[in-house]
Order: C-alpha cells, then sequence, then structure tokens
C-alpha cells in the first residue's frame, strides 16, 4: 500500500547554519492519525513544511543545497506516493492541506469568506458551488457569522479557526495541523476535536497539548533536537513518564492517560454503535471531495 506521507533519512539546516532535521524517518499510512509531539524547537514545524515543499532539499521550492546536516543527504519525501519536487508541487498541495502554526501566514485576503475561498476557487470551483463550499467549511469551525469581516480585525483564537476553514475547503485528503489547539477557548478546542475525529483524512498533528493528542490520535512520535525518539501508541508513550521527562513533555496536573484511555475507548464505542450511515465509504469519499 502507498503511504499517505513518507519521510526518509530527512535531514535539514536553515540558511544560517542551524542544523534543525537530523535523519528523520516516518511512514504513514492512509486512514492513520498521528500525533507529532516534542519540545519547543524540537524540528516539528521545519519537519511540517517539508511536506508540501516549502522546505526542503534539491528540487523543492525551498531551494537547493538546504540539507546540510548529517552529510548533504537531503533525504525523501513523498505524499500518496508523489515525490515533493517542484514539478508535482501543484499536485501535491492539492492532496495534502496544512494549517500553519500562526494563522498570520494562512490569511491574506480583504475577508474572511474570500480567504476560504481562495484555494477552492484556484481548483475551478465556482459560482453556487464555491459559496456552499466556503460556507460549509465556516459553519464548520463556528465562524460562518464573520465571514464578511477582515481577518486581521479578528482575535487570535477566531484567526485560528478561520486558518482551519481555508484549508478544510479544499477537502484535502492528508491534513497536517501545527498545533491547532493553542489559543482556542476550550468550547473551541473541543469542536474542533469533533470535527476532527469526523473528518476520512490522514491526520498527523502537531501539538503540545497531549491530552489531544491522545483524544484524536491513536498513534504519537516524540521529535526531539531534529531525530524521532519515540514512535507508537499514544496510550504507551504518555504513560512512559521517563519517555516524557527526557524529552520536556508534560501531562496537565492531574490527568491520568491510562483513566482518559479506558474513557476515550468507552466513548468510542458507544459512538461506533450509533454512528452507522457515517461509515459508509460512498460518504466518506465524497466528504474528502474524490468520486467514489
Ligand atoms: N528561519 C530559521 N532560521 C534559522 N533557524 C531556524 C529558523 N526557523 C526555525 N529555526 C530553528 O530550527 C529549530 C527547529 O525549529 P521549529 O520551528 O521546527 O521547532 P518546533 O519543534 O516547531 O518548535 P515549537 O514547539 O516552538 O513550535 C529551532 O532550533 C529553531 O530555532
Ligand atoms: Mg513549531
Amino acid at each position: 500500500m502507498t503511504a499517505s506521507l513518507l519521510v526518509e533519512g530527512v535531514s535539514y539546516a536553515y540558511p544560517d547554519g542551524h542544523v534543525a532535521l537530523r535523519g528523520v524517518d516516518l511512514t504513514i499510512p492512509p486512514g492513520e492519525r498521528v500525533a507529532l509531539l516534542g519540545p519547543n524547537g524540537a524540528g516539528k514545524t521545519t519537519l511540517v513544511l517539508h511536506l508540501n515543499g516549502i522546505l526542503g532539499g534539491a528540487g523543492s521550492a525551498g531551494g537547493a543545497g538546504a540539507a546540510g546536516a548529517p552529510g548533504d543527504d537531503p533525504g525523501r519525501v513523498e505524499v500518496a506516493g508523489l515525490r515533493v519536487e517542484k514539478a508535482q508541487l501543484a499536485e501535491i498541495r492539492r492532496r495534502v492541506g496544512i494549517v500553519f502554526q500562526d494563522p498570520d501566514d494562512q490569511l491574506f485576503m480583504p475577508t474572511v469568506a474570500e480567504d476560504v475561498a481562495f484555494g477552492p476557487a484556484n481548483l475551478g470551483l465556482r459560482g453556487a458551488d464555491l459559496d456552499s463550499r466556503v460556507d460549509e467549511a465556516l459553519r464548520s469551525v463556528g465562524m460562518h457569522e464573520h465571514r464578511d469581516r477582515a481577518p486581521h480585525h479578528l482575535s487570535y483564537g477566531q484567526r485560528r479557526r478561520v486558518a482551519v476553514a481555508t484549508v478544510l475547503a479544499m477537502r484535502p485528503e492528508i491534513l497536517v495541523l501545527d498545533e491547532p489547539s493553542s489559543n482556542l477557548d476550550p468550547a473551541s478546542r473541543r469542536e474542533l476535536a469533533d470535527i476532527l475525529r469526523d473528518l476520512p483524512v490522514t491526520l498527523l498533528m502537531v501539538t503540545h497539548d497531549l491530552p489531544y493528542a491522545l483524544e484524536l490520535c491513536p498513534r504519537s512520535v516524540i521529535l526531539d533536537e531534529g531525530r524521532i525518539v519515540a514512535d507508537g501508541p499514544t496510550g504507551s508513550l504518555l504513560a512512559d513518564t521517563a519517555l516524557l521527562a527526557a524529552h520536556r513533555l508534560e501531562l496537565p496536573y492531574g490527568f491520568d492517560p491510562a483513566l482518559a484511555a479506558s474513557q476515550l475507548t468507552a466513548r468510542g464505542a458507544l459512538e461506533d454503535s450509533t454512528r452507522g450511515a457515517a461509515e459508509d465509504p460512498a460518504q466518506r469519499s465524497a466528504a474528502r471531495g474524490v468520486d467514489a
């Protein structure tokens, strides 16, 4: 089976010589949900920016010569079997949607609605189809009533929600979120979890919010100093106090990952028995924007 995301031996140094990634290997099969954890400066955002060629080795938009550590091999990144290189970037960016860590990197149009319409319009959507795509994405993040406002007049948390909508509107098959829950109020955090849980996508979610990782991602990967230092079931990683301490990861005070996991399992079993139609493969494909 072709991996949704394949990262092989990827190293990266910024132009000032700072080495951010040191031989990262990561394979994510279709439909899997993976949390990318690690302390500040670990290289999480740098890795994310390799997934659609914003950064990378020779041939990507990031330009040549960006490798540099260790050795000069930048490694290989593939999205749905397509090598991330200049000639394929348009197709790759149609398949993988990235919500950046800073919403201000994502929003650049005069109004919220125009920002959300920008991507689907580039895909060729027009008229009523485009309007309904924009409305649906904005409603899903609870920002529909702000559709005609200027993004720079919104609060940070509101801009973050709009940034998520710009990517949801593209209906990508692979969704990458860089700290989606930061700066969200508790209700918005919960509502975003509800959206993400039901999306029929491959998910890579960078987060410092360990309960969020446990809730949404069965698998987690810990990156530290540009290297993957752990990769396994989220519940097991979060129960390993020595591992967490070694990589500056901390659970919220009083949070018991084993108890939370058993509660999530119980709730998941209940939800599965009532969900039914949402598991219909035709619906899943439609939600992804491809023909069944
Ligand atoms: N433009 C840049 N030029 C030079 N060094 C950079 C640049 N951007 C990031 N770095 C460095 O690369 C390393 C990895 O940064 P990155 O932003 O990927 O970390 P992160 O894991 O996303 O951290 P955070 O949790 O704070 O978001 C850091 O040491 C950082 O200082
Ligand atoms: Mg980051």
